[in-house]
């Protein structure tokens, strides 16, 4: 999971994604970071810490990092929250394996509409709404790949011909 200053989007995706696996049962890896070092060593926002709360997930124990070139090979899949950092993943990425990884983390909510999650930071009636984005698309995460698809879903109309 990986936004900007890894400190109100991806520590949420994170904290949703960890939840829903832990309740599924599954033993995946989920970890977030942020493209710039602004807050790295920082626990996450205290708006994102209250509303995970009230959504009954605790996410005070994570501390941002920045997002690592290995990352690209460490993990599965790399969801970006918005398209800046969906490009600044990709600076990274020199195979085409890598570059098959990163997605924008709403297309598994809504496939195919390149949606960024707003960044909230300015915004402090935006927290909720974010977790709600989330976790509906980390929903659509969980569902693709339990049907062993590693690619996202292409609309129809999006397909390339075969
Ligand atoms: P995030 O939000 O990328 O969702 O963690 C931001 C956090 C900090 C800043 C911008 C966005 N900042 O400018 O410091």
């Amino acid at each position: 999971m990986v936004c900007l200053g890894n400190i109100c989007r991806s520590p949420l995706a994170e904290g949703i994604m960890k939840h829903k696996i832990k309740q599924q049962g599954l033993d995946w890896q989920v970890d977030s970071a942020g493209t710039s070092a602004w807050h790295t060593g920082e626990h996450p926002d205290h708006r994102s810490i209250i509303t995970a709360r009230q959504n009954g997930i605790d996410i005070t124990d994570q501390q941002a990092r920045l997002f690592k070139p290995h990352d690209l090979d460490n993990f599965d899949l790399v969801l970006a929250m918005d398209d800046s950092n969906r490009r600044d993943i990709l600076r990274f990425a020199t195979t085409k394996k890598q570059h098959d990884k990163v997605h924008l983390i709403l297309n598994f909510s809504h496939p195919g509409s390149d949606q960024s999650v707003p960044d909230p930071y300015w915004d402090d009636n935006g927290f909720e709404k974010v977790f709600q984005m989330l976790d509906e698309a980390c929903n659509g995460v969980l569902e693709h790949l339990a049907n062993n698809q590693w690619q996202i879903p292409i609309p129809i109309g999006k397909r390339p011909e075969v």
